[in-house]
């Protein structure tokens, strides 16, 4: 989910270009980092920590090579340690790996390598690749072969880098991870003067200058080329001195386009969007994709969340701030609908006048796992007894290390301060621990829905009007959001981001609560933005709560699928596909985003840093 370096160029440049590229893909997030290079031999530096880590660790190593990979972690199996680090070796210390992603059938490649006498010095998924290849090269076949037959055998989403020692080539394959090529034949280096990598060489492996790259985002080789050849799922590549090759699965060359980029090396960060935000809203289809990966089968209809699924509540108490509050409300309504009691506290409120807990599963909901009033509650709960289950999108964290238990949501980094991807994620994990721990009723339809996601959220990126209602609506003196049941916690996120990233006055309700009072303060200068889905009661009745703001002549933005009557009172509407209830909250919500988005952007607000906010709250 991290990055990938990997380059095969002059020997007293790569491991520089390596570490260059390690720094500009920091953006994205990490929790370790590692280089390894090959010549004859093969050297391995890689640690826990910052890249400036690295960098020091490096000053007391000589490692040299013409051919070298680079990794930033951002763990998912196994906590961020050095041993965990990338790149991964093999038992002879010939092979290394890296590897972002998730490798699905890890568990049963792992324990066929152990009874066959492999040793593991890890805890991730990642290390079955360089034993797979050592098997390979054991039983007599050449390094290209061997690593496509390894990578033959892995299951789940991979973008992988491999160096053998003794050979002076990079080998690379993906499967829905991103992975991009550079080809640096001196016409698009940098303008960075001190970038290395650049230079006329008279070089060894990378004559005249010629020298290629890999990656898992541009930026990490802008600085020394402009020319990409960007990678497909199922494809193969092998860098050396003498060019870059790809194959398909079978082997067959493809013919791939080089393509030219023009990004400002200083604007690539953000893969071409304006902010981090933004490009965090876009990455919602992969974050659940990955979210959801290995643990639903639509088969039979089962969702599988390991020993999670033995937990069995009886009775589950969610403590949650912010946005992660808004997923906890989401999460206890999918529990109660299972019929266990559920219930959501602040996490700061928690511990002032503490519930009973009796045999409660006490969760935390909380995407960084370091919030400190999260952590708190979490404690308290311990203290009394209770067992504790950390949902987080954070390896390694407090909350995770803390808690009897984690389940994570796998969205990878998220480096805007207003939570957008991790909603998502931590609804879609929700709803696999509300399957997994009840199974009861019908999950074939929800499994179904959740399978959908991914794409139904693409549509809305690609279709949604939102930009437009924010053009409309950007000088309101306030915005209100209403929702029912599932879409009640969607209104409450809808208003916060409003609020947090627009500095505009913004407030989300129950839809039938509404008339009990804030009523009052609804004017034909603020927008309501009704979130009404399907066309049950409780759509009805929301039909009506959207009648009595329209009759105050406010402005009504009907998120909907159309369902309902909704649209006939609506100035505008924001379209989300028909779906179940439980996904019909992630689109919903993927529109909200948009709009507040959109709104701050008009307003020229900084998005990314909002005033006042920190992303990882650590103090009560
Ligand atoms: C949401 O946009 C904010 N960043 C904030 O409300 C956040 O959700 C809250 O501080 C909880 O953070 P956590 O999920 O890391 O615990
Ligand atoms: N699953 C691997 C690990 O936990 C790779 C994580 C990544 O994409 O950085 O180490």
């Amino acid at each position: 989910m991290c990055g990938i370096i990997g380059c095969v160029g002059r020997e007293d440049e790569t491991l520089d270009v390596l570490v260059h590229g390690l720094s500009k893909l920091e953006y994205r997030g990490y929790d370790s980092a590692g280089v390894a290079l090959t010549g004859d031999r093969l050297g391995i530096c890689k640690q826990a920590g910052e890249i400036e880590a690295l960098r020091e660790a490096l000053e007391a190593r000589t490692l040299s090579g013409s051919a070298g990979i680079g990794h930033t972690r951002w763990s998912t199996h196994g906590p961020p340690t050095d041993e965990n680090a990338h790149p991964h070796q093999d038992c002879s210390g010939d092979v290394a790996v890296v590897h972002n992603g998730i490798i699905e059938n890890y568990q049963q490649l792992r324990d066929g390598l152990v009874s066959a006498g492999h040793h593991f010095g890890s805890d991730t998924d990642t290390e079955v690749v360089p034993h797979l290849v050592e098997d390979e090269l054991a039983a007599g076949a050449d390094p290209e072969t061997a690593v496509r037959r390894a990578v033959a055998r892995l299951e789940g989403s991979y973008a992988i880098a491999v160096v053998v020692a003794g050979s002076d080539a990079v080998y690379a394959a993906r499967n829905d991870s991103p992975l991009v090529l550079g080809v640096g034949d001196g016409t698009g280096a940098a303008e960075d003067a001190d970038a290395p990598g650049t230079g006329e060489g008279d070089g060894d492996a990378a004559a005249d200058g010629q020298a290629y790259y890999l990656a898992s985002d541009v930026p990490a080789f802008r600085d020394f080329t402009d020319r990409v050849v960007y990678l497909d799922d199922g494809e193969f590549a092998v860098l050396s001195a003498e060019g870059c090759r790809v194959t398909d699965v079978d082997g067959n060359t493809v013919d791939k386009p080089v393509d030219t980029v023009d990004w400002d090396p200083e604007e690539t960060g953000k893969s071409g969007y304006d902010h981090f935000m933004l490009k965090e809203i876009h990455e919602q289809p992969r974050a659940i994709r990955q979210c959801l990966r290995g643990r639903v089968d639509e088969m039979t209809a089962s969702v599988d969340i390991g020993d999670l699924g033995d937990l069995s509540p009886t009775g589950v108490q969610f403590v949650a701030c912010g946005t992660s509050y808004h997923a906890a409300l989401y999460g206890a309504q999918l529990l109660r609908e299972a019929g266990i009691p559920a219930q959501t506290f602040l996490a700061s409120e928690y511990a002032t006048s503490p519930p009973p807990i009796g045999d409660a599963l006490v969760v935390g909901v909380t995407q960084s796992g370091e919030t400190a009033d999260t952590l708190s509650a979490l404690r308290e709960a311990a203290k009394r007894g209770a067992r504790t289950l950390a949902v987080t999108n954070t390896v390694g964290s407090t909350a995770a290390r803390e808690c009897d238990h984690a389940l994570y949501i796998r969205a990878g980094p998220e480096i805007g301060v207003a939570a957008s991807k991790t909603f998502a994620s931590q609804l879609t994990a929700l709803n696999l621990f509300a399957l997994g721990t009840t199974r009861t009723g019908d999950t074939r339809d929800v499994i179904a829905a959740l399978r959908e996601l991914p794409s139904d959220v693409q549509q809305i990126l690609d279709d949604s009007a939102a930009e437009a209602i924010a053009e409309t609506y950007v000088d309101a003196d306030g915005y209100f959001f209403i929702g029912r049941g599932l879409q009640f916690p969607v209104a409450l996120e809808g208003a916060l981001k409003m609020k947090e990233i627009t500095y505009k006055h913004a407030e989300g309700f129950a839809a039938g609560e509404l008339k009990h009072g804030p009523l009052a303060l609804v004017t034909s200068e603020t927008p309501v933005f009704a979130v009404v889905t399907g066309d049950d009661e409780m759509a009805t009745k929301t039909v009506g709560n959207v009648k009595e703001v329209e009759a105050r002549d406010a402005p009504v933005v009907a998120v909907t699928d159309g369902q309902s009557t909704v649209e006939r009172y609506a100035d505008h509407v924001l379209d989300v596909p028909e779906t179940h209830p439980r996904a019909a909250a992630v689109l919903a919500n993927v529109q909200l985003q948009l709009v507040s988005y959109h709104v701050a952007d008009k307003l020229g607000r900084s998005i990314d840093k909002p005033r006042n906010l920190a992303k990882s709250v650590t103090v009560e």
